[in-house]
């Protein structure tokens, strides 16, 4: 099955080698990086993104689509789902799941690192110049249907700095559940530099709630 998705106004189309340089239009927007680091990143760093990406939705079988204006063809954002790593980071959020065995199952691919099996993280990017028109709950919305009706995993989760109420608000108008908070590296408001112990907010969607999910 083709792994690019079209929306009303979208098309997702599978993070690759050869779209590095679309791709470094949404992490290096002046509007978007600095909710990623401390500094732009360059386009060696967004060509390596691309190659971990690709490398991703090889082995791993999912990861971030960018988005393209179906009419225009403008880069729009990228987004969608990831794998989560099996480590003490992303462990937290087993609070926060069912205990049931799939929560801490890892996937059969080793590569490019240990993942969860049947549950998938979902986030969204989008330019500057393309902001509050609702192009990232269009992705949300998709990123939804693909995790649960195409692979058919048993959740998805988000997670966003505390105080990035833009990406909370998209969460919440795709049907996401707000569970509570981890601590991770990132950013604090207000705070110069980031923190290995920033708040960060985690919203749920498991797959038995997905019919109370506008699609
Ligand atoms: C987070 C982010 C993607 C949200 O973008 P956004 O434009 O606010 O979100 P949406 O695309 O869903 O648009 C929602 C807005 O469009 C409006 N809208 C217009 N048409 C709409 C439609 N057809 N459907 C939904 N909303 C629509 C909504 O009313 C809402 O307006 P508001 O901001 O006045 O409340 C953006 O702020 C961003 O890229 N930030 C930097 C990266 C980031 O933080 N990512 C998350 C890291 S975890």
């Amino acid at each position: 099955m083709s792994q690019i998705r079209w929306t009303q106004r979208l098309r997702l189309e599978p993070v690759g080698r050869a779209n590095a340089a679309d791709l470094w239009l949404v992490p290096g927007d002046d509007e978007v990086w600095p909710w990623y680091g401390k500094d732009k990143p360059t386009f060696e760093q967004a060509e390596q993104q691309a190659r971990f990406m690709a490398d991703s939705w090889r082995l791993h079988g999912v990861h971030k689509w960018i988005a393209y204006d179906r009419g225009s063809g403008e880069v729009v954002g990228r987004g969608g789902l990831s794998r989560t790593p099996v480590d003490d980071d992303w462990g937290q959020i087993y609070a926060f799941l069912p205990h049931q065995p799939w929560v801490r199952a890892a996937h059969e691919s080793r590569r490019p690192f240990v993942a969860h099996a049947h549950w998938l993280e979902i986030g969204w990017a989008v330019r500057g110049a393309f902001r509050g028109r609702g192009y990232a709950s269009e992705i949300g919305r998709a990123g939804l249907a693909y995790a649960c009706d195409v692979l058919g995993v048993q959740a998805v989760v988000s997670c966003t700095a505390r105080h990035n109420v833009r990406s909370r608000a998209v969460m919440q108008r795709i049907g996401m559940r707000y569970a509570g908070e981890i601590r991770t590296r990132g950013q604090v408001e207000r705070a110069g530099a980031e923190r290995d112990d920033a708040p960060f907010a985690v919203c749920v969607l498991l797959r038995t709630e997905r019919d109370r999910v506008a699609r």
